[in-house]
């Protein structure tokens, strides 16, 4: 094994899983890793305390002709459930046909790792770097950042750069280089709907009390209309509409109908009326229930009205909506639906606004440039479903854009059991890293 693949090995088997506070010493473990990371290879570093997990912050010998790039990771994980479903322990890397599985391996160990790499392998060659170079690794991505937005505010001047590179998105298959311009933002809402003081015998009092489960299915049908829309009132009101530039520019990507079913397994493809699968997720708002429960779970039947249901949504959001007027109207529309048969209690969770940028800006022409150099191939530009929230915070604090180079297969399962990042995208991302120095330096 190669004293990279050793090193990035260590730093996987961190369980750095940030929403659960078991995990606490292990994030603030692997912080320390990261820390001893940098200075080993010339760079100053410091961790910096938050009220929850450390930021680290690694700076190269800033030098006055050179413009400096800001490069944003995370090191914190994802939970690891259902840890029956994987083939090999979550935190132990195994190298599989040329893959390595665990958690954190793309989403973002491997991402953020193969940036470290590009910038050590450019330091030993050159003996300096041809940008000056700022990293900034958060431990709170997968919990949405709390802590991370006061800590630019505050932090201003150790964090000035020209432009910030970010390896944390998709590539739409494996060689083909891609950049995203845009990403959705979030904004999150749970609710519990309560009727009876306890679970009652539905045969006793069924027809004549509330039943929870049956309103939170009622609440949960009715944010979308047989046409795939949402309808939480003004829920479309600031949207920008799709240009037709970007419909006529993914229109030429291979099927992305199909690629849906195919990498999701779902039996067809479902949606907002008009638009084709990947407009769907890359540039339209949705919403979507990412838990239901109440009621009885187990084997067979037990005849019961439950006391209590419970949803958890989450919106995801375009330009220019606005997560907190998003989650204040959601919550309004389904408040309303509730009469005085049961209660509802409303519990909005965390947000984050959606990113686009110019893929011809400067920069943005600068990080294309590396993308074909380092696949030999002209670089697709898409914009992507998922959320980096803390994106548009740098933009709105630090006043700059952030190039998107992810190394992401469609079939790496991020978030699920058996995440993987091929060695190949591993030693790519090295490569493109060192391409990008070179390319932000000439732009
Ligand atoms: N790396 C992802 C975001 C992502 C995934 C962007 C795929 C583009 C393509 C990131 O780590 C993530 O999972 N973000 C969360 C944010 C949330 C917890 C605020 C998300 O999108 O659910
Ligand atoms: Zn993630």
């Amino acid at each position: 094994m190669s004293p990279q693949t050793e090193s990035f090995f260590e730093y996987l088997r961190f369980p750095s899983i940030s929403t659960d506070s078991k995990y606490k010493r292990d994030v603030e473990n692997c912080a320390d890793w990261l820390i001893g990371r940098f200075k080993g290879m010339g760079l100053s570093a410091e961790k910096y305390p938050t009220p929850k997990h450390p930021v680290v912050v690694a700076k190269s010998e800033p030098k006055k002709d050179r413009p400096t790039v800001l490069i944003y990771g995370h090191y914190d994980v994802q939970p690891v459930d259902p840890v029956e479903e994987w083939d090999t322990p979550p935190f132990e890397p195994t190298l599989i046909d040329g893959r390595v599985f665990c958690r954190g391996a793309t989403d973002n160990k491997g991402q953020n790792f193969a940036h470290i790499l590009g910038v050590e392998e450019a330091l030993k060659s050159d003996g300096e770097l041809p940008v000056n170079v700022i990293f900034l690794l958060e431990g709170e991505e997968e919990i949405g950042s709390p802590n991370l937005t006061p800590f630019l505010g505050a932090n201003r001047e150790l964090l000035a750069a020209d432009i910030c590179a970010v390896s944390d998105t998709g590539m739409i298959a494996p060689g083909v280089p891609t950049m995203t311009y845009g990403l959705r933002g979030i904004g999150c809402l749970e609710f519990v709907v309560r009727g009876p003081a306890l679970d009652l015998h539905s045969g006793v009092y069924g027809g004549a009390v509330a039943n929870p489960a049956q309103v939170v299915a009622k609440l949960v049908a009715s944010l979308h209309d047989d046409k795939g829309r949402v309808q939480v009132p003004g829920f479309y009101d600031k949207v920008i509409p799709l240009e037709q530039w970007e419909r006529d520019m993914w229109a030429k990507l291979p099927d992305g109908n199909a690629a849906t079913m195919k990498e999701t397994g779902a039996p067809g493809i479902w949606g907002e009326e008009g638009y084709t699968a990947l407009e769907r997720r890359w540039g339209r708002p949705t919403a979507e229930v990412n838990g239901i429960g109440g009621g009885y779970q187990g084997e067979g039947s037990k005849t019961v009205i439950p006391r209590e249901a419970m949803a958890k949504l989450s919106f995801r959001l375009v330009p220019d909506q606005d997560p907190q007027e998003i989650i204040s109207a959601a919550a309004k529309f389904i408040e309303e639906q509730i009469g005085d048969d049961c209660r509802i209690e409303m519990d909005p969770g965390h947000d984050g606004t959606a990113y686009v940028m110019d893929p011809h800006s400067k920069f943005g022409d600068a990080a294309q440039r590396a993308l074909k150099a380092t696949f030999n191939d002209e670089p697709r530009l898409i914009r992507e479903g998922g959320s980096i929230p803390i994106i548009q915070s740098i933009k709105d604090i630090l006043g700059i854009d952030t190039l998107m180079l992810g190394l992401a297969l469609p079939d790496c399962q991020i978030h699920a059991p058996n995440e993987n990042f091929t060695i190949e995208n591993f030693e790519a991302g090295i490569r493109l890293n060192q391409n990008l120095l070179k390319e932000l330096a000439g732009a």
